[in-house]
C-alpha cells in the first residue's frame, strides 16, 4: 500500500470512529465536547454529523502536531546549543526559557489564514472584503523592533513575547496545557540528550506547520 493510501484509509476509519462516537453520545451524554456540541447548541445552529466530525478533527489535530513538533525543535536547538543541555540539568536555566525561545524562534505553526471582512488599508497595502491573507508567525517573532539579534537562539532573551500561540480571540486555548506538558517533557529529556549525538541534522518540512519530520541519533 502506498504512504497516501495508508493516510486515506486511516482518515475513513478515524472519520468512522467519530461517527459512532456521536450517535452514542446522542443517546447518552458523557462529559466530553462532542456531548457538549450536540447537547448545547440551539435550534438554529444545530451542527451537522459531518461538520462535528470536522470540528473534532480540527481539535485533534491542533492539539497533537504542533507539540511534537516543538519537541523536535527543541532538541533541535540543544544539539546547536548545547551548553544549554548542562545549564538546564545543572538548574541554570529553565526548561521554559528553552521552550519559549524555541516557539519563537521555530514557531510550528506557520501561518494564520484571514479573509477580509471589509474594505481596508493596512500599512498602506490595500485590502478588499473577501481578499485572503496569511498572517505570518515567524516573521512576526523575528521582529527586529522587539528582539534583538532575532535570529539567534537566546533563551536568556530579556522580552519573551512571541506570537505562536496566535493572538486576540482566536488564541490557542491549548497553550497554558502545552506548556506545562512540554516542560515536563523537556525536564525528562534533557539528560537522555547527553548520550545521544546528531548523526546528521534533521529535515525540516511542511509549510502550514513546519517541525523536523526525521531525527538521526546514535548513542555516544
Ligand atoms: C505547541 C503547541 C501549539 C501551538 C503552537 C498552537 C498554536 C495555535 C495557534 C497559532 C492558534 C491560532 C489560530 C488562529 O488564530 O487561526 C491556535 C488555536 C487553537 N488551538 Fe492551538 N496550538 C498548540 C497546541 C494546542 C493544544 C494542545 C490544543 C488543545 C488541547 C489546541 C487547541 C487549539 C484550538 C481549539 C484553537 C482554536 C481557538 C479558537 O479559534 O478560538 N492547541 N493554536
Amino acid at each position: 500500500m502506498f504512504t497516501e493510501d495508508i493516510a486515506l484509509f486511516a482518515s475513513e476509519e478515524l472519520e468512522k470512529v467519530i461517527l459512532d462516537l456521536i450517535d452514542e453520545r446522542k443517546k447518552c451524554a458523557g462529559d466530553d465536547i462532542i456531548s457538549f456540541i450536540i447537547h448545547n447548541s440551539n435550534e438554529s445552529e444545530i451542527l451537522s454529523d459531518s461538520e462535528i466530525v470536522a470540528l473534532s478533527l480540527n481539535i485533534l489535530l491542533a492539539a497533537s502536531e504542533p507539540v511534537d513538533k516543538v519537541l523536535a525543535n527543541c532538541i533541535y536547538h540543544f544539539y546547536r546549543n548545547e551548553s544549554y543541555i548542562d545549564l538546564v540539568i545543572s538548574n541554570d536555566c529553565s526548561t521554559n526559557s528553552i521552550l519559549q525561545e524555541s516557539l519563537r524562534i521555530t514557531p510550528p505553526v506557520h501561518l494564520i489564514p484571514r479573509q477580509v471582512e471589509d474594505d481596508s488599508c493596512v500599512e498602506g497595502v490595500n485590502l478588499k472584503k473577501g481578499d485572503l491573507i496569511f498572517s505570518l508567525i515567524p516573521s512576526a517573532n523575528r521582529d527586529e523592533k522587539y528582539f534583538e539579534h532575532p535570529n539567534t537562539f537566546n533563551p536568556r532573551r530579556e522580552f519573551k513575547g512571541h506570537l505562536s500561540y496566535g493572538v486576540g480571540i482566536n488564541a490557542c486555548i491549548g497553550a497554558q496545557f502545552t506548556n506545562i506538558q512540554l516542560n515536563i517533557a523537556l525536564q525528562k529529556l534533557v539528560s537522555i540528550l547527553k548520550n545521544y549525538k546528531e548523526i546528521t541534522p534533521p529535515t525540516f518540512s511542511e509549510i502550514y506547520t513546519l517541525g523536523a519530520t526525521q531525527y538521526n541519533l546514535e548513542r555516544v
